[in-house]
């Protein structure tokens, strides 16, 4: 065991925790912030995506050692106001729900580097969030809707 300290959401904690366990098992089970979700556990469908110093990763596979001084942002961070989150309500793109926060944090990462971009570049940042429920359309659309709403809104 370890005493670990983490940056989430703007807040600092210590843990004690083996160096090797999953961020996705601190945030869940130790910080209770268990908006990100659980899926395969492998890496393989994003339901656990989070920022690291504002670029997508999947906590699943992140030893929470591997953190360091970096900034974690889980989708409680992103407070409710952004504007992927009001487009999401618009569009009714959730249908289950699970898989929704990591789809929202990897558009948030996409939207960063590329504030406008084209169905490819959404195809391919989102292209490691699966959804059993078939919800990519909508997804896509709420790119595009929070898009224009963040360029409106930065002039
Ligand atoms: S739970 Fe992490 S990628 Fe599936
Ligand atoms: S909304 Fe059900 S898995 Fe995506």
């Amino acid at each position: 065991m370890e005493s670990i300290t983490l940056h989430v959401n703007g807040q600092p904690y210590t843990v004690e925790v083996h160096p090797d366990m999953p961020l996705l098992w601190v945030l869940r089970d130790l910080l209770g912030l268990t908006g990100t979700k659980y899926g395969c556990g492998i890496g393989q469908c994003g339901a656990c995506t989070v920022h690291q110093d504002g670029e997508a990763i999947q906590s699943c596979t992140t030893p929470v050692s591997e953190i360091h001084d970096s900034e974690i942002t889980t989708i409680e961070g992103l407070g409710g106001d952004n504007p992927l989150q009001s487009a999401w309500i618009a569009e009714s793109v959730p249908q289950c729900g699970y898989c929704q926060p990591g789809q929202i944090m990897t558009a948030a990462a996409l939207l960063k580097h590329n504030p406008n971009p084209d169905d490819e570049a959404i195809d391919e940042a989102m292209a490691y969030n699966l959804c059993r429920c078939g919800t990519y359309q909508r997804i896509r659309r709420a790119i595009h809707l929070a898009a224009g709403q963040s360029e409106g809104s930065a002039t």
